[in-house]
């Protein structure tokens, strides 16, 4: 540990990282001053995003619900926060943001339409940033999945279960307009099922995080290339800000981040 991390006098100690104040002065007893050093041992913490955050290097979200996981994720308790550890092999969005796509549009409060939410192993992270006062209009057409999400919802109020088909938007027409609409739906047609709910769903000045999986829309032409192909057809209503080839952790996939015009 070297003198700028770690200074200390006769009783009181500061701890810090580079972006984050770990912990503050405060006079502590020998054992919570093991204690402390071994936290800052073990656990450096970072807001990559607002809201998403790297502990130990590893991708974590602030857990709503203390003391419940819904995956059989890690939970690390630090500075009186609990958070999950969030696995980019196991979620697009998590993959790209380790992939260092240089905008995260989701944050506090946000209202998110979610096409594809699956057993909303993702969705559960955006619930952790957006909060108790954002909301996750989550649309799913498997029942089996359908029926593994209807538990989180329970435990997780800011997300609303919508069984219904992504390509016919008027089956969930009820939902108000939103901040953000993230589509994970591996389909030939995904990006104009995008496009669709976002005319109809995404505020003006709104983003969008489009999952594209080129295998869905060509077997046969270079993933990259369909991707860019894709994009091209979001330019009309979008302006593309950035994106990545989610590789290794997702094979062929991209994740394009798209604000409506
Ligand atoms: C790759 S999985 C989504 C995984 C999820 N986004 C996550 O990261 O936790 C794709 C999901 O999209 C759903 N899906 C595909 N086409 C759909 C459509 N037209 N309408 C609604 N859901 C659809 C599938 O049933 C599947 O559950």
């Amino acid at each position: 540990m070297n003198e700028t991390a770690y200074r200390r006098s006769c009783n009181s100690i500061l701890i810090e990282s580079d972006r984050t104040v770990v912990s503050t002065y405060k006079k502590i007893s020998c054992t919570e001053l093991i204690d402390n050093v071994m936290l800052l041992i073990v656990m450096q913490i970072s807001e990559k995003f607002p809201g998403v955050f790297l502990v130990d290097g590893k991708l974590a979200t602030a857990n709503l619900t203390p003391g419940k996981r819904f995956f059989d994720e890690a939970l690390l308790k630090e500075g009186g926060k609990e958070y999950r550890l969030w696995d980019p092999n196991r979620s697009k969005a998590g993959a790209a943001i380790v992939k260092g796509i240089k905008l995260f549009p989701i944050m506090k409060d946000s209202k998110i339409l979610y096409t594809g939410i699956a057993h909303g192993f993702t969705a559960t992270f955006l619930s952790d940033i957006i909060g108790e006062n954002g909301m996750i209009y989550g649309v799913e057409f498997s029942d089996r999945c359908f029926t593994d999400l209807l538990p989180v919802c329970e435990k997780r109020k800011n997300i609303a279960p919508i069984l219904a088909d992504a390509r016919l938007p008027d089956q969930y027409s009820w939902i108000e307009k939103v901040d953000a609409v993230y589509q994970d739906i591996a389909q030939p047609d995904a990006t104009e099922i995008a496009i669709r709910n976002c005319r109809k769903f995404l505020k003006k000045g709104g983003y969008l995080l489009l999952t594209i999986k080129a295998r869905s829309v060509d077997v046969t032409k270079n993933p990259r290339k369909i991707v860019e192909e894709e994009i091209e057809k979001l330019k009309t209503d979008f302006v593309v800000d950035d994106w990545k080839m989610l590789d290794p952790f997702e094979r062929d996939h991209a994740m394009v981040i798209a604000q409506m015009k």
